[in-house]
């Protein structure tokens, strides 16, 4: 547990500080034990937040800094963790919830994977770990879940997509376009067809450089500065060059979803980059409150994905409620991927985890039933 300096002097004002890992009891038993630049035993986490505090206690300043960095005063970074917890859920009870885990499998654009999560797309994993990207790919087999690799990985993607269980792994790639010139375009969606990704996923939410103190201090910026050129008319032009579906990354608003629609998007992804890209941007989880509240034949007109601050089986469960298909986690599976493959496994059975047993205490008997009736939608007080 860490409060921040800032937050902590405040508590007489705020409701309570802000809590970056709540107190899983980790620091407690291990924090005079493990020593600054390795790692606790994976056995001995309990849960995703550890992770992070296992790779905050392993990696040096600058690298854990680059995971971890938000845009500006980090509000969104904080509100994408908080905001789940402003939403009560109603739990049913006496329902028959046994084959709970009969209902995890999930298709994605007609993939079928095994949960309704996935790693969401992460550049530099190789400040985690020296096999970088590799382990991602392991570990997204070994838990039978989408992984989707940045551009801007450590690894090149000859490696990558040579760490698959099989040709038939599935992974969709992540793009940036630095250089919006068609032919260059082209050129790079032809390889990523060749290196054999299912889907293109365009990060669309950083037409602009993230601002990020946390991280020029420590001189790990965005992976991807300077202006970039987004509009629907050349995401029309992407389609042509490529057979691979595009899906638009980084929605955040009803009218954007509604846009991306009608210019063709096979899938939407609602993402605020993880708090990193504009600071008071909203979480995924108010676009898509914003988005069934507005217009909630969305969810059944195409694939809505959504990423940011998921943490926990309950903050899946929220997201699914209101009609997303599946969520992306970022940060933990970074973080995870400080013990390689075998973390970022261990990371996915957890959520698994707590997935099935939340849902079970939830009284949802099938994922796939799991509808908005089990939340409170309106925000309640924080928890204090
Ligand atoms: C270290 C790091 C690097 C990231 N790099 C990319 C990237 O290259 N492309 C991208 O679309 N999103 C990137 N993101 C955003 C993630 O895809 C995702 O939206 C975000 O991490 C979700 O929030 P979470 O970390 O709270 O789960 C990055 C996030 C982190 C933490
Ligand atoms: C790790 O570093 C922090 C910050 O410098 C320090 O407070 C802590 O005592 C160190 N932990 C160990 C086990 O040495
Ligand atoms: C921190 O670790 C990364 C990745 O292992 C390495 O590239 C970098 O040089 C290190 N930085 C410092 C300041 O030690
Ligand atoms: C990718 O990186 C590996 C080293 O990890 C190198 O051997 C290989 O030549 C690179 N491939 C390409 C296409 O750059
Ligand atoms: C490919 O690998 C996955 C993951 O290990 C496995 O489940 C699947 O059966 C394999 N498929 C083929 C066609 O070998
Ligand atoms: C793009 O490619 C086309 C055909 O492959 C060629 O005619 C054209 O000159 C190229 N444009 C640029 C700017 O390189
Ligand atoms: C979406 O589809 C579900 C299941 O077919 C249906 O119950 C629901 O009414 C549809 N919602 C809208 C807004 O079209």
């Amino acid at each position: 547990m860490r409060f921040s300096a800032l937050a902590f002097a405040s508590v007489a004002l705020a409701a309570r500080p802000f809590i970056n890992e709540p107190d899983t009891g980790i620091d407690d038993q291990l924090g005079s034990i493990v020593a600054n630049g390795s790692l606790p035993p994976l056995k001995s986490l309990a849960g995703l937040p550890d992770f992070d505090w296992a790779a905050r206690h392993y990696m040096n300043l600058s690298s854990y800094t680059y995971y971890r960095n938000g845009a500006a005063g980090e509000w969104s970074y904080r509100n994408n963790l908080e905001i789940f917890q402003r939403f009560r859920l109603r739990p049913r009870v006496m329902v028959d919830i046994t084959k709970i885990e009969d209902s995890f499998e999930t298709t994605l654009l007609g993939h079928k994977f095994s949960a309704p999560f996935f790693i969401s797309p992460c550049a530099r994993a190789g400040y985690a770990h020296p096999e970088g990207e590799v382990g991602l790919v392991k570990g997204a087999a070994q838990g039978n879940i989408l992984y989707m690799p940045s551009l801007y990985s450590s690894r090149n993607r000859s490696d990558i997509y040579a760490a698959r269980a099989n040709t038939s792994q599935v992974l969709f790639q992540q793009v940036y376009l630095d250089d919006p010139s068609i032919n260059v375009t082209a050129a790079l969606f032809k390889a990523i067809e060749a290196n054999g990704a299912k889907a293109i996923v365009l990060t669309i939410d950083s037409p602009g450089d993230g601002v990020r103190h946390r991280a020029a201090r420590s001189g790990v910026g965005s992976a991807n500065t300077g202006y970039s050129l987004f509009t629907w008319e050349f995401y029309k032009q992407l389609q042509t060059l490529t057979t691979l579906p595009i899906i638009p990354k980084g929605i955040q608003t009803v009218e954007d979803a509604r846009l991306a629609i009608q210019n063709g998007a096979p899938a939407i992804f609602l993402s605020n980059h993880g708090g990193r890209q504009l600071d008071t941007s909203p979480s995924a989880l108010e676009v898509a409150l914003e988005i069934f509240e507005q217009d909630r034949g969305i969810f059944n007109e195409t694939e809505v994905y959504a990423d940011g601050g998921v943490r926990y089986g309950i903050d899946v469960l929220k997201l699914l409620a209101l009609g997303v298909k599946a969520v992306g986690v970022g940060r933990p599976f970074m973080y995870a991927n400080t013990y390689g493959a075998a973390g970022v496994k261990r990371a996915v059975d957890m959520l698994k985890y707590e997935l099935a047993n939340d849902a079970a205490n939830l009284g949802v008997g099938d994922l796939k039933k799991i509808g908005p009736q089990f939340v409170q939608w309106k925000p309640s007080g924080w928890w204090s």
